[in-house]
């Protein structure tokens, strides 16, 4: 049995005020549910991880980063490794999300590189994946899902890809207020569990969570997750709201 699992990734938004009373409102929230019932996570931006680890220090809820790059420490200006994410008490981080793939450039040869070092790091990543509209239009959905999940998971064991969960977030879902439909949801997240069980064993294939992401609001969620392979939900914009997202969280559980 899958434990549900609702992840907000906040992007860039939020200040160091906002952050931590978001948070804060959060785990008051959850709290009878956090942990047990439902795995729960917030990724602020970088600048305000600690402050939002600090917050919820005393809470069932998790924190990711959006981001971390593939070395461990040295001359990489900018860059963020995850042994830095580990020391500040990060847990998860998102690797391969699609506006990291598609408005900075981000190619599934990188994203496997960062998901395997995340890994090596003692971080769990949650591995994005999604098609284009067009490419939806085209008929290519499982094709470019099927390219994205293998190339970011290559060269992991077993034992390594156990650590990982799957964002399925097709693009034109994300921040547009068209989610897909539970059944358009599910059908993907099917064919990502048939790959994976190609790829690995049945037994990862039962334990690896999916959650769908794009447009997940407090309306839609439960029916997303009334699906069989929706695990939880990767939640943008309604994750920036302490109300809509308790009201996820709750539907999930
Ligand atoms: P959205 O974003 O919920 O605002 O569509 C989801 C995501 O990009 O993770």
């Amino acid at each position: 049995m899958r434990k549900p699992f609702v992840a907000g990734n906040w992007k860039m938004n939020t200040d160091t005020h906002t952050s931590v009373d978001l948070s804060k409102r959060i785990a008051t929230g959850s709290s009878d549910v956090a942990g047990h019932s439902v795995t729960i996570a917030v990724c602020p931006p970088f600048t305000y991880l600690q402050s939002v680890t600090k917050a919820l220090s005393a809470s069932h809820i998790a924190v990711g980063a959006q981001d971390v790059y593939f070395e461990s420490n040295g001359a990489f200006t900018g860059e963020i490794s995850p042994f830095m994410l580990k020391d500040i008490g990060c847990t998860y981080v998102l690797c391969g999300h699609s506006e990291r793939r598609h408005v900075i450039g981000e190619t599934d040869d990188l994203i496997n590189k960062k998901v395997t070092a995340a890994i090596a790091g003692g971080l769990l990543p949650i591995l994005c994946v999604g098609e284009l509209l067009s490419e939806r239009d085209a008929g290519q959905t499982e094709q470019v899902v099927s390219q994205q999940l293998k190339k970011g998971l290559a060269g992991l064991s077993y034992e390594k890809a156990s650590a990982v969960a799957i964002a399925y977030e097709p693009v034109w879902a994300i921040g547009t207020g068209r989610t897909a439909t539970p059944q358009q949801a599910q059908e993907v997240h099917d064919f990502i569990r048939m790959l994976l069980a190609q790829m690995y064993d049945d037994q990862l294939t039962d334990e690896i969570r999916i959650l769908y992401g794009g447009s997940a609001k407090p309306d839609n969620a439960e029916d997303l997750m009334s699906q069989d392979d929706v695990d939880g939900l990767l939640v943008g914009g309604a994750s920036l709201n302490a109300d809509d997202f308790l009201s996820i969280i709750r539907a999930a559980v």
